[in-house]
């Protein structure tokens, strides 16, 4: 039994939740993969709390699930100081995504690759702005760098990074297509059973699968985001936001919605990037609301899906598809990312 110890940054939904299915899934890890995580640092908007003789799981959850702060707990330090203070095995990064800088969590995801720290990543922001200076500091790069893994950030449970780099290593990728963003298929699927897309945000705010400002799903650019990460991470290409043609749900026309109807299928959202050498960057990348033919892989896969396809041969086309209704698949994603690193 190997112990293995992580601090974590970050502890809303995906943060909290991840250390719940450390606590739930402690038999399986060590069991299964002969792994004991210890928390040694975390860290929310209060600040850091670290002890290199283990956090409790239990306690942190706790305090974080009736909306406290880790300052209750005991003397904090600021989070860019946790890696002076203890020791880890692995970093965990759940902060909020900025898109504009990156957010706390670019200097501390740089901080733990430059200390040599295995780092699991979930928000856009870092990777979206700096993925090339990042994968230069990791194995993504060279071997014996540390490791950078972002599964929860680019489909959380739908396998996405894996699937396309180390299943399809040694393969040329034509074509991938994904439908990245659950609350656009979700809206998607309402809107093509009949209702407006008013009636169908309305609804969906009513189950709280939406943001307050529902534009980044919506305008497509959490899809066109996840898109730049595949892009850069899958296809080694250094493509950057402006470089996705990007149209929301709110471009869907009545004819689509008749098309996908009367096919039987619906509207969706897809992200999609196809290899043509007559562009610079050699693929041309995009998302934008369309109605897939009813043979393709992902045209029925209904509204609480998400889904990727890639084109490789001489693999030809292979698709994964992930429909949970269980609110963890980005805390899983992670988890998975750890036990990856721990046990290469
Ligand atoms: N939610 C999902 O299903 C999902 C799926 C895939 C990826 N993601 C990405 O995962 C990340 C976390 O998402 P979330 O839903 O858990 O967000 P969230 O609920 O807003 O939680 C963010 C956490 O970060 C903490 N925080 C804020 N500023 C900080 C700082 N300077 N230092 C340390 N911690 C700080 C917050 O502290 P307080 O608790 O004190 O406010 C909170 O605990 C985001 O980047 C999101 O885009 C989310």
């Amino acid at each position: 039994m190997r112990d293995h110890r992580f601090v974590i940054a970050g502890l809303g939904n995906v943060g909290r939740r991840l250390l719940e299915l450390v606590l739930r899934q402690e038999d399986l890890l060590a069991r299964r993969h002969g792994l004991r995580l210890r928390c040694v640092g975390a860290s929310d908007s209060s600040g850091a709390l670290a002890d290199p003789a283990g956090l409790s799981l239990a306690r942190l959850a706790e305090v974080k699930r009736r909306g406290g702060r880790l300052s209750e707990l005991g003397p904090v330090a600021p989070p860019l100081e946790l890696f002076e203070r203890v020791e880890t095995d692995v970093f965990l990064e759940a902060t909020p995504t900025d898109l504009k800088t990156g957010g706390i969590a670019l200097p501390l995801t740089r901080r733990a690759l430059e200390r040599g720290i295995d780092t699991v990543v979930a928000s856009k922001g870092p990777l979206v702005l700096h993925f090339d200076a990042l994968a230069a500091l990791s194995d993504l790069r060279a071997e014996g760098l540390p490791g950078l893994r972002f599964s929860g950030a680019v489909g959380s449970a739908l396998p996405t990074f894996n699937l396309g780099r180390r299943d399809l290593a040694g393969a040329e990728i034509e074509q991938l297509e994904g439908i990245l963003n659950l609350t656009s298929q979700m809206l998607l699927g309402a809107m093509t059973a009949g209702q407006s897309y008013e009636e169908a945000l309305a609804e969906a705010r009513r189950l709280g699968t939406v943001e307050a400002n529902p534009a980044l799903d919506v305008g497509g650019w959490d899809a066109a985001n996840k898109l730049v990460i595949l892009a850069n991470a899958v296809l080694g290409i250094p493509a950057q936001l402006e470089d996705v043609t990007v149209r929301g749900i709110e471009a869907v026309q009545p004819e689509q919605l008749a098309q996908a109807r009367n096919g039987g299928t619906q509207v969706t959202l897809l992200a999609s990037a196809v290899r043509d050498p007559g562009v610079s960057l050699g693929y041309r990348l995009s998302v934008t609301p369309t109605v897939l033919a009813p043979e393709h892989p992902l045209s029925r896969i209904g509204p609480k899906a998400k889904g990727i396809t890639y084109l490789a041969p001489p693999f030809g086309e292979v698709t994964a598809i992930s429909r949970s209704e269980d609110a963890s698949g980005a805390s899983a994603a992670m988890l998975r990312d750890v036990i990856e690193l721990a046990t290469r």
